[in-house]
């Protein structure tokens, strides 16, 4: 396998896709945390579908990045930099799997549906009913996607280092252009 200094253009569109999806979707169910049920609901439903689809771009990005290794980090940064990344890599992609799954088998023990963008419905896990389950789901969502929203903040704050303090520009791995 050829290692090149960049992520492959597919590793790079799927990064930004799933990147705006999920701060969508975070601004998208705390913005609209305090509204009356009725009218926060076209919202969810909008949380729910980018939910599915953060899913499922997830899993191509994991599959992909199997087979493409990423470009090597610079010799000269630190050992606890590089498990940093390590960790926190390994955070996002269990969050952007699991995340999403929990919120589609929580919507599942109501059972709610969960449609995609009015287009179809997804089908539901049958686990209709089962209460517990759908408790510690909710508390579970909620839990991750705090974490989810901490890991973003944290993901930018190394950028910024990266870009501001070291100048060492490691943004263009990432760059789209
Ligand atoms: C990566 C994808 C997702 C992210 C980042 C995400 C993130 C979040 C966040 C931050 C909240 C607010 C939690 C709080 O109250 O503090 C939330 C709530 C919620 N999410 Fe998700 N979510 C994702 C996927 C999904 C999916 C796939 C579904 C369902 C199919 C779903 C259903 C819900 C529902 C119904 C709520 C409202 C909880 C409440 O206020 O009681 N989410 N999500």
């Amino acid at each position: 396998m050829v290692q090149k200094s960049t992520y492959s253009k597919t590793a790079i569109w799927l990064h930004w896709i799933i990147a705006l999806l999920i701060i969508a979707n975070i601004g998208l169910a705390e913005l609209t945390e305090d509204m009356a049920r009725e009218a926060r609901g076209p919202y969810m439903d909008f949380h729910k579908a980018f939910g599915i689809t953060i899913l499922f771009l997830s899993l191509g990005r994991l599959i992909w990045r199997l087979g493409h290794k990423p470009p090597a980090l610079p010799a000269t940064m630190p050992g606890w930099q590089i498990m940093a990344s390590k960790v926190s890599h390994f955070v996002f992609y269990a969050l952007m799997i699991g995340l999403p799954i929990g919120g589609w088998l929580w919507m599942s023990t109501y059972p709610a549906p969960v449609s995609y963008f009015g287009l179809f419905e997804i089908p539901l896990f049958p686990v209709e009913g089962n209460k517990p389950l759908g408790e510690f789901l909710h508390e579970g969502h909620e839990l991750g996607g705090k974490a989810m929203l901490v890991l973003v903040i944290l993901h930018l704050a190394a950028v910024a280092k990266h870009q501001f303090i070291d100048k060492d520009n490691l943004i263009r791995r990432m760059w789209p252009i």
